[in-house]
């Protein structure tokens, strides 16, 4: 095990939230706390925030990503958003597979992965999330569920492509709802995600992949569960609304 071997990233998810007046406030706000920060800093924002996000974002250490992205280029698909806009719009990371599109939108593990990978053909790096509901984990299946996810969401992805890959284990039963996984529970998840990839990719490349947590990070636990060998930063809800909480989470990240 080698944290050094991979940079933490710091990533807020807003989610439904924000007009662009407000998320060109928020990351005014947001700018000048995680200035100094040594890990990686993403917001991903609605769609129609994207344009005020990347001007607000200019000359400063914030990157700025998408919640979803459609898996073909183009054509007959109302409402849906390609790969090509995000890039030309300054996107450079985007969620893909959150449990609440798996939940409510009917993502599937199939689509993750072509949603996968058209944002890295498109030279776009995924935050892709995987995760167990509270049955599941229940019943004894996180292990295995994490794994399928994780192997299925990466079908057909190349070892090179592996270098833009982001995974984000997100047990659904911690998301948005102040039940955060312990440290140790944490640090197990994402460990099983690293497995996987170990498994079609072999050790030292799974050593290399970034794999945050996420469910109900906050200013309060970050530090602890960032401290943890395989929990390589955050994807974060709630908490990435608020600048002065966000900044306390990317300065725990910056510590590792
Ligand atoms: P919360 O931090 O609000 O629990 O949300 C986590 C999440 O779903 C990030 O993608």
């Amino acid at each position: 095990m080698n944290k050094a071997l991979r940079k933490a990233v710091i990533a807020g998810n807003w989610k439904m939230n924000m007009t662009p007046s407000q998320a060109t406030a928020l990351i005014n706000e947001m700018k000048p706390l995680v200035a100094d920060a040594k890990c990686d800093v993403v917001l991903c924002v609605p769609f129609v925030d994207i344009a005020a996000a990347v001007e607000a974002a200019k000359g400063s250490n914030i990157k700025i990503g998408a919640e979803n992205v459609h898996f073909k280029a183009s054509g007959a698909f109302t409402g849906e958003i390609s790969a090509e806009m995000l890039k030309e719009a300054g996107v450079e990371y985007v969620v893909v597979g959150h449990s609440e599109r798996r939940q409510y939108f009917g993502e599937t593990d199939q689509t993750v992965n072509l949603r996968s990978l058209a944002a890295l053909n498109a030279g776009l790096k995924p935050i892709i999330c995987v995760g167990e509901t509270l049955e599941q984990r229940e019943l004894g299946y996180t292990e295995t569920l994490l794994k399928f996810q994780t192997k299925m969401a990466l079908t057909n992805v190349t070892a090179d492509q592996l270098k833009d890959v982001i995974i984000a284990y997100e047990p659904v039963w911690a998301i948005g709802t102040g039940v955060t996984a312990t440290a140790d529970q944490a640090d197990e998840g994402n460990g099983y995600v690293r497995q996987a990839i170990a498994e079609a990719y072999g050790e030292e490349a799974a050593q290399a992949v970034t794999v945050q947590y996420g469910g109900s990070m906050n200013a309060k636990n970050a530090a602890e569960l960032v401290s943890k060998v395989n929990v390589d930063g955050g994807l974060i809800g709630g908490a990435s609304l608020k600048a002065q909480d966000f900044s306390v989470i990317v300065k725990a990240a910056s510590a590792e």
